[in-house]
């Protein structure tokens, strides 16, 4: 608690996080800032004083949910009936402070995603009847100015990249988070080792460009091999690569680095070279399919896993076929598929040529039947294969565990005595397209 905060001035809080992974992370941080604040968690919005809503941007549905869940609040009162305090974060907050000023007068405090650290005080400036825009993108880093970790748990994301300078067109990123910036390697060293000391047996690594991480640095394999020294840890993630960084050194390390997860999310969008060179992307189907190969040949049980859009302006039906054929030359096993959404800003929202909704529609159900496809194709070939599972929640059954596999699939297993965060032997037993079921092995190890 600070000295400047009164008894009176404490109360409940809520932060809601839509969006990437990223998000994830800043929401955990902004609930470190607040408890530090003297405040106290609930995970019921109704009975929170002040309501954080961290936004995403990415896609026209997403950002909507703000003025939803505003209006949502603003019906139901807080826990006194009372309409609790409104907090705007995230990317629609640096985006469009003004607008949501203008579109929503219940909201006290607009903050972007550079700015959170100076959450407390814009709070108390909103107590005393000031509203608050602070969508600066500040030259010094916020996270020097975070608390420590509070987080407890097996698994944890640590953000050590944030930014992005690659401007695919159709993307808001780099305009709601700023330019590419790494953090050191001596704070994400110490922020692991505090994760480590809290129980986390794995740590993802975050960025919107992760592998861009501090070349001068070591790059992202460096870090990677300096985590995989800490005692404590067992497994270590990263996400999101971009095709463009995906360097000698990270595939490497996928080779040497036990510690380093059989996993690999390197989004690609379009199956077709046209396409992505109208989106900006500096690779081309035969470069992203190279990279996936060095890849492969690095770690051949390795996981892929991909985003893609359909109906970007101007692709045609046989664009489109080369993006279902990539789906099924790569063999994904998993990946995330999105219609294309126009972007207030972006060079792409003012292209010739936009696809008709009804196109997107029907295209995004042929990707998604080709994806479940190779999902599923994916998932069968690991029946049997005898690996260890990180378990993270309970099972819809009762006595049901549910945990990750190396490879990140969900996997089912009958373990009554079992509790979250235990590693647990498994054999994989059966398939589906989104999941996998497993049963305990006699012999366990430690986590
Ligand atoms: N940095 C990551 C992705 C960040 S956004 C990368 O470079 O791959 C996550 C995903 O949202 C993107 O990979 C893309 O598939 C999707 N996306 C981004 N902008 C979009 C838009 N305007 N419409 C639809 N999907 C979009
Ligand atoms: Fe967006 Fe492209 Fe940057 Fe990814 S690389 S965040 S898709 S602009
Ligand atoms: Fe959304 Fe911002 Fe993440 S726009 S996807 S929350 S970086």
């Amino acid at each position: 608690m600070t000295t400047e905060t009164t008894e009176s001035a404490l109360s409940r809080f809520h932060v809601k996080s839509f969006g990437c992974q990223m998000n994830v992370y800043d929401s955990a941080r902004m609930a470190d800032l607040l408890e530090d604040q003297g405040h106290t968690a609930t995970d019921s919005p109704e009975d929170a004083d002040i309501v954080v809503l961290n936004t995403c941007h990415i896609r026209e549905r997403a950002s909507e949910k703000l003025y939803s869940d505003i209006g949502r609040l603003q019906k139901s009162g807080g826990k006194s009936g009372k309409q609790p305090l409104i907090v705007a974060a995230g990317c629609v907050a640096q985006a469009e402070g003004a607008e949501i000023a203008r579109r929503a007068p219940a909201v006290d405090v607009v903050v972007g995603p550079l700015a959170y650290h100076r959450l407390p005080e814009l709070i108390d400036q909103a107590r005393a009847g000031v509203k608050i825009i602070d969508t600066d993108m500040p030259l010094s880093s916020k996270f020097g100015q975070l608390p420590a970790r509070r987080h407890q748990g097996a698994t944890a994301f640590l953000t050590i990249q944030e930014g992005c300078d690659k401007f695919c067109t159709f993307c808001v990123v780099p305009y709601t988070r700023g330019p590419e910036v790494s953090r050191p390697i001596t704070d994400l060293i110490a922020e692991a080792e505090a994760l480590i000391a809290a129980g986390a047996v794995e740590i993802t690594l975050l960025g919107q460009n992760v592998n861009a991480w501090a070349p001068e640095s070591g790059g992202i394999a460096g870090l990677i091999r300096t985590l995989a020294g800490l005692p404590g840890l067992a497994r270590i993630r990263y996400t999101t690569s971009h095709p463009r960084d995906m360097d000698e050194a990270l595939i490497c390390a996928h080779a040497e680095v036990p510690k380093l997860m059989p996993y690999l999310h390197l989004p690609v969008q379009s199956g077709s070279t046209r396409i992505l060179k109208a989106m900006n992307r500096a690779h081309t189907r035969a470069s992203y399919l190279e990279t996936l190969a060095r890849v492969r040949a690095a770690r051949p049980d390795i996981a892929l896993s991909g985003d893609f859009i359909v109906g970007f302006p101007g692709e045609t039906e046989a664009d489109f076929e080369d993006t279902l054929s990539i789906v099924r030359e790569v063999s994904y096993a998993q990946a995330y598929s999105f219609k294309y959404s126009i972007r207030p800003g972006t060079p792409a929202a003012t292209m010739a040529n936009q696809v008709p909704e009804a196109v997107k529609d029907e295209r995004l159900a042929r990707l998604q039947t080709e994806i479940a496809r190779t999902s599923t194709a994916f998932n069968e070939a690991t029946i049997g294969r005898k690996t260890s599972i990180l378990l993270e929640r309970p099972g819809r059954h009762p006595g049901q565990m549910i945990g990750k596999t190396p490879w990140l699939q969900s996997a089912v297993i009958d373990a009554p005595d079992a509790k979250i965060g235990d590693m647990v032997m498994v054999e994989i037993t059966d398939a589906q397209p989104n999941s996998v079921h497993a049963r305990p092995l006699a012999e366990q190890v430690a986590a």
